[in-house]
C-alpha cells in the first residue's frame, strides 16, 4: 500500500486508531499528533485529517509502537429460527453466536437484535464503537424486512403505517409513534400479502407489532439489508466475514450522522 495518508480509504482516521489503542482520547490524540511525536510507517504525521489501515501500517508515538488493538472481526450470519440473538440466555436456548465456528474465537456480540422467530441479516463483531454507532437512534441507519403477513393489506392500511403507528413504549410508559421510512408491496396472494418494510429505529418487535394494529398478522419474517448490508450468497444458519469494502461501507454509514 502507498504512503497517502489523506485518502480517507485507506481505512480510519489515525487519532480514532490511537485512542483505540489505549494513548488518551480522541482530542488528546489529536495534539499529540500535531506535537509531531506520532510516525506512520515512518513518516512524521503533524496534519489533519489523515486516514491509516490499522492492520497494517505501523503507527508509534514518541518511537514506540502502539499497542494493537484486538484484531476487529465482522460477520454475517443468515439467522435461522428458533435462534436468539443476545448472548445471554438463562434458558439455555440456541444462541447466534453458537452458530460461528470462527478459527480466532473472537469475543463476539450481535449488532441489534432480531427476535427468536425472525430469520436474516445478523450483523456480529468485536468492535463495540461501530456497533454503538450502528444501533445509536442518532445515526437513523435503515434496515430492510421482507415480511409476510396474513390478509390482504389494503391500501388504506398501508396509509396508516405510512403515517404512523402509535407503539407502546416499554420503559417510559405511553407511546411513541412508529414510523417506516418505507413500505413497497411485493406480492398478494390468496389472503397473504409480501412487503418490504424499511425502518430508521429499531424498536422491540417492531414490525410485528405495527402490522398487527393493521390487522395483519406477521407469519414470517425475514430481514434483508442492513444500513449498506444485503444478505446475499448465504443459506440460512450459515455466515461469513464481510469483506473490507462491506466494513469501509459501514465505517461511512455510522460516521454519517458524528457530529463535528
Ligand atoms: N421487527 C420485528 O418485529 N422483529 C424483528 O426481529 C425485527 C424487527
Amino acid at each position: 500500500m502507498s504512503d497517502d495518508f489523506r485518502d480517507a480509504s485507506r481505512g480510519e482516521r489515525l487519532q480514532k486508531v490511537l485512542a483505540r489503542a489505549g494513548v488518551g482520547s480522541r482530542r488528546e490524540c489529536e495534539t499529540l499528533i500535531e506535537s509531531g511525536v506520532v510516525s506512520v510507517n515512518g513518516h512524521v504525521l503533524v496534519e489533519l485529517p489523515v486516514w491509516v489501515d490499522p492492520a497494517h501500517d505501523r503507527i508509534t508515538v514518541s518511537g514506540r509502537p502502539i499497542r494493537p488493538s484486538e484484531q476487529h472481526v465482522y460477520i454475517m450470519l443468515n439467522k435461522p429460527k428458533e435462534t436468539i440473538s443476545t448472548n445471554d440466555d438463562p434458558a439455555g436456548r440456541r444462541r447466534a453466536i453458537d452458530l460461528i465456528d470462527h478459527p480466532d474465537r473472537p469475543r463476539l456480540f450481535p449488532v441489534g437484535r432480531l427476535d427468536k422467530d425472525t430469520t436474516g441479516l445478523l450483523l456480529l463483531t468485536n468492535d463495540g464503537e461501530l456497533a454503538n454507532h450502528l444501533t445509536h437512534p442518532r445515526y437513523g441507519v435503515h434496515k430492510t424486512y421482507h415480511a409476510l403477513v396474513r390478509g390482504d393489506l389494503n391500501e388504506e392500511a398501508v396509509a396508516d403505517l405510512e403515517r404512523g403507528i402509535f407503539l407502546a413504549e416499554r420503559r417510559k410508559g405511553g407511546a411513541r409513534r412508529a414510523k417506516a421510512v418505507r413500505f413497497k408491496l411485493l406480492r398478494r396472494d390468496r389472503g397473504k400479502t409480501l412487503i418490504e418494510v424499511t425502518l430508521r429505529e429499531g424498536r422491540n418487535r417492531q414490525v410485528r407489532r405495527m402490522m398487527l394494529r393493521v390487522g395483519c398478522p406477521v407469519k414470517k419474517l425475514r430481514r434483508i439489508r442492513l444500513g449498506p448490508l444485503a444478505l446475499k450468497g448465504l443459506a440460512v444458519g450459515q455466515w461469513r466475514e464481510l469483506t473490507s469494502r462491506e466494513v469501509r461501507a459501514l465505517r461511512r454509514a455510522a460516521d454519517a450522522g458524528e457530529k463535528p
